[in-house]
């Protein structure tokens, strides 16, 4: 029997990407169960209409909610931009978590004033986005480049290899020529190919990821609420919309 402690976490993505997040997530609280949607059939979301993502969002909040999910990780960029404002006007009794584009460590930390963000054309284009760069950056130049490629790669496995290199090169050696010192992995499905865009910006860039950031501000939300579960941590499902 569930209890409001002992339900799990949602987390969903368009693909794989938001499994760095949860992985995170699990690792700071190995005790909680998770819910995991990777809606693959809509995969990528980067150019797709923001209104069509609010409506797939819904739809995966209303699955983990059916499932007795007690907080809900919105573990992708492009779905937080779209989407999180009218997640929590619709379910006003649920935590959610989303991704905060992690502009401002980056230009706290840069010494060249110049940072680079790598997200999806989407997050690009939402009000978080504008708002972080306003705040956090207005003495610091923020190149942004959009690198679709990357999503494809890592929905098929190809987190290495020379494709996957080729690849990294192409969106991040413009951003090191620009005089970046600091890359954001503003998409959940770039920290899978963090160990390639490290070794390209080795000792040019500091590349942030901001998933363990997601799991703290998860975990400060559930013990806020008195949510945190003392006992669990064996049950983690894996669910993949298919189209048909
Ligand atoms: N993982 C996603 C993000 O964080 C979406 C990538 C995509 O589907 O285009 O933005």
């Amino acid at each position: 029997m569930l209890t409001p402690r002992s339900a799990p976490v949602g987390f969903f993505d368009s693909g794989v990407g938001g499994l760095c997040v949860r992985e995170a997530f699990r690792r700071r609280l190995p005790h909680e169960d998770t819910v995991y949607i990777a809606d693959t059939a809509h995969c990528p979301y980067g150019n797709r209409p923001a209104a069509e993502i609010v409506r797939l969002a819904r739809r995966h909040v209303r699955a983990l909610l059916a499932r007795g999910c007690k907080m809900v990780v919105v573990a992708c960029n492009t779905a937080t931009a779209a989407a999180i404002d009218v997640l929590r006007a619709t379910w006003p009794g649920i935590p959610f978590v989303g991704m905060e584009p992690a502009v401002k460590p980056a230009v706290l930390r840069s010494k060249s004033g110049v940072v680079g963000v790598l997200a999806t054309q989407g997050t690009f284009n939402g009000r978080l986005y504008r708002e972080t760069c306003a705040r956090f950056a207005r003495k610091t130049t923020v190149l942004t480049c959009v690198a679709d490629d990357f999503v494809a790669l890592v929905e098929r496995g190809e987190t290495e290899g020379p494709r996957a290199e080729a690849a990294v090169r192409a969106r991040v050696e413009p951003l090191l020529a620009a005089g970046a010192d600091h890359l954001v992995l503003g998409c959940t499905h770039f920290p899978h190919l963090k160990p390639i865009i490290e070794a390209v910006a080795a000792g040019r860039a500091k590349v942030i990821d901001p998933s363990d950031a997601v799991a703290r501000q998860a975990e400060r939300l559930l013990a806020e609420r008195n949510l945190l579960n003392p006992s669990g941590g064996a049950s983690h499902v894996f669910i993949r919309t298919s189209l048909g």
